[in-house]
């Protein structure tokens, strides 16, 4: 009976791993995708965040004035200025609606 019990949970872990096996780890989303004006930091000091004004997100400030749904909504559709003129882009092609939370999770994470 434990012998069965065992091959059960090894079969239920390598399953979710295989159904989680598309997305890709979200350090790396953010390596690819965000840290050229982000930083890897998450404090936006990189010569084209400088440029762009953006938020520091170790700030608790920064931090506690973004909701959830318009970081998600964000990095979904992108970000246009007044003018129309993107500043971020939409990452919907690229990103799944779950690595676009994971990233919301872990930008949450640089709080200081
Ligand atoms: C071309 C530079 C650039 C890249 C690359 C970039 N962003 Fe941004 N991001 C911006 C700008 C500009 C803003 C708006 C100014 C600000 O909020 O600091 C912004 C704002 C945000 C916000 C705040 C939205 C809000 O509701 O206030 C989040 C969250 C965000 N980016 C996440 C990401 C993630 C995740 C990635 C990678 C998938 C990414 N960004 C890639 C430039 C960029």
């Amino acid at each position: 009976m434990k012998n069965r019990c065992l091959l059960l949970t090894t079969s239920l872990v390598f399953l979710a791993g295989t159904a989680l096996g598309h997305a890709a780890p979200v350090t790396e989303n953010w390596e690819n995708n965000c840290t050229k004006c982000h930083g890897d930091d998450g404090k936006g000091q990189t010569k084209a965040g400088k440029k762009l004004q953006l938020k520091d997100y170790t700030d608790a400030k920064a931090q506690a004035e973004m909701k959830d749904e318009e970081m998600i909504k964000s990095i979904t559709e992108g970000i246009n200025d007044k003018a129309g003129k993107e500043r971020m882009k939409a990452y919907k092609a690229d990103l799944s609606a779950d690595e676009i939370k994971d990233l919301v999770a872990y930008i949450r994470k640089f709080k200081a």
